[in-house]
């Protein structure tokens, strides 16, 4: 965890089932993978981040994993892995993976054994007995089911699954357990790889008691569990025993936390993670979830992006995000329908020019937007079944499905469009899961043709940011936070500026240059549209959803 690589790249995040069917069986793989990584060469990605392709019963689509060594038949074997794995370094793309040690599947070997009392595994996960027969050791829920815990009737204790039924918590106080997480990254980075994404890291120490959550902390989201009392012990000790032995980064999930509290993970002479990944800006919709709408608000997500950039600014990397496999695609929220290929683009921009690393998330590039579909039937993400199961009781079906549709993580899970040709040329079989029906208009093949492309304009904005050193270490400073409808931000370094002009809203808006920047000496290095505006005296009026990136001297 020594050296800076990974400050000078775009991450691109593969959700492995809808990516690419190499082998014609309707499910994405490694083979499609393979097939493809020219195309991540040509797009500018200099690192994945592969979502888990582990065996799993598939309860949380990989999330739940009931062997971490091995690949699941779904998606290849190990020998298929270490081709993409070499084809990508010979490439200069690293490859990161997905470490899920939060929870196992129940399916997983050790909670198999822990289910009886004697075995040496019971203390890798949570058994309690109920505070009284028939209730649960506490009050804490779950956010993919009614409850955290789930009786056993052979022990007649419960265990402890903080999402899903089947994703049992392990016990990291269990040095055992920590032992087990360290052979699963030594084996990883042995083999080759450069890091790892670290699944809902800052769950994993619970203090001892698991005392009861207080209602009004724990309406606001917070939780006894969330940043536990050893944490930082835990995770410094998977750094000194293995990280620090490899040239690898990790970034970690990090649900709700706040700037100031990822601090104390990424920043001082030995940190805990390389990145964090916040939450905040996915917000600027809805009240903390997407299942609790709300209209878009641009101001609260300039809020969110400044203060992550202000907060780290000398002190810790940003890992900059719109999108991953846990939110509806972000052109469908933040951005235009209508403005389909404006938006896409300025989105791009709007994020990417930030301090720190971006991702891609797969088809983000494409401009991929969500899709509704009729009946809960369809869907395959457990929340959004989990959602339906409580709320259809006591609300309308039609209100239900509705918000569903809006929120549901099954919106960036569709198959990714490569073309214009059958099931969006993912497959030559039924996929898994129904393509958009946008795929006609909005594919890989025709887009790479197109030179005007939010795919073209990709690659512009990462070849831009790859190559420029204003990009990579320039001060941010955020212009005109109260306006309504534009996010406009500035770069300084070593006497070079960058300005950022991003329009959110499809109405015309007067953008004033603000003093110390002359229109006349502002030279144009970014713009969504073919030509960039003239400027008309010291201001100048933003076309439908504008990106415009000016470079003064
Ligand atoms: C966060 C992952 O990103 C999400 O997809 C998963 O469902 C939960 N952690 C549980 O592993």
């Amino acid at each position: 965890m020594n050296s800076d690589w990974y400050k000078d790249r775009v991450f691109y995040q593969i959700w492995p089932r809808s990516f690419k069917d190499g082998n014609g069986d309707g499910i994405g793989d490694l083979y499609g993978v393979y097939e493809k990584l020219d195309y991540l060469k040509e797009l500018g990605i200099g690192g994945i981040w592969f979502s888990p392709f582990y065996p799993s019963p598939n309860a949380d689509y990989g999330y739940d994993i009931s062997d971490y060594y091995s690949i699941s038949p779904e998606y290849g074997d190990l020998e298929i892995f270490k081709k993409v794995l070499d084809r990508a370094h010979s490439l200069d793309i690293k490859v990161i993976l997905d470490l899920v040690i939060n929870h196992t599947s129940d399916e997983h070997e050790w909670f198999r054994q822990s289910r009886d009392k004697d075995s040496p595994f019971r203390d890798f996960y949570f058994w309690r007995k109920g505070k009284k027969p028939g209730k649960a050791p506490n009050n804490w829920s779950s956010f993919f089911s009614k409850g955290a815990w789930t009786l056993d009737p052979k022990t007649m204790e419960h265990y402890l699954h903080l999402h899903h039924v089947k994703q049992v918590d392990l016990n990291m106080d269990n040095p055992a357990v920590r032992e087990e997480v360290k052979k699963i990254m030594r084996f990883w980075l042995d083999m080759g790889v450069d890091g790892f994404r670290e699944d809902v890291i800052t769950y994993i120490s619970k203090p001892k008691t698991l005392p009861d959550d207080v209602f009004f902390q724990a309406v606001k989201g917070l939780r006894f569990y969330d940043c536990g009392p050893r944490i930082h012990e835990y995770l410094q000790e998977f750094r000194t025993d293995v990280l620090d032995k490899y040239d690898c980064f990790t970034v970690g999930e990090a649900p709700m936390i706040t700037p100031e509290k990822a601090l104390t993970f990424v920043s001082g002479p030995h940190p805990d993670l390389n990145m964090v990944f916040g939450f905040r800006h996915m917000e600027a919709d809805c009240l903390l979830k997407e299942y609790i709408p709300l209209p878009f608000n641009l101001r609260k997500l300039k809020r969110a992006f400044t203060h992550w950039q202000k907060a780290l600014n000398g002190r810790a990397w940003n890992a900059l995000y719109l999108e991953n496999h846990d939110h509806p695609r972000v052109l469908s929220r933040y951005g235009s329908e209508k403005y389909h290929d404006e938006s896409g683009k300025m989105l791009a921009v709007s994020y990417m020019l930030q301090k720190g690393t971006p991702f891609v998330f797969q088809g983000q590039e494409l401009g991929m937007t969500n899709f509704a579909l009729k009946d809960i039937s369809q869907y395959k993400d457990c929340v959004a079944h989990n959602v339906y199961a409580r709320a259809a009781k006591i609300l309308p079906e039609k209100l239900v499905m509705s918000v569903i549709q809006r929120a549901t993580r099954d919106n960036c899970r569709s198959p990714l469009q490569w073309s214009g040709a059958a099931n969006a040329g993912f497959s030559e079989a039924e996929p898994w899961f129904p393509v958009n029906k946008n795929y006609p208009s909005i594919n890989a093949e025709d887009e790479d043709r197109d030179s005007d492309s939010v795919l073209n304009f990709y690659r512009k904005v990462i070849a831009f940011r790859t190559q420029s050193d204003i990009v990579r270490n320039g001060d941010y400073k955020e212009l005109m936070p109260m306006h309504p409808h534009l996010y406009v931000y500035e770069r300084r370094w070593q006497g070079q500026t960058l300005l950022v002009i991003c329009s959110f809203t499809e109405k015309a808006c007067r953008f004033r240059f603000p003093k110390g920047f002359d229109p006349s000496k502002a030279q144009p290095v970014l713009c969504n549209y073919k030509n960039a505006p003239q400027a008309d005296g010291r201001t100048l009026l933003t076309r439908p959803y504008e990106a415009l990136v000016y470079k003064f001297y």
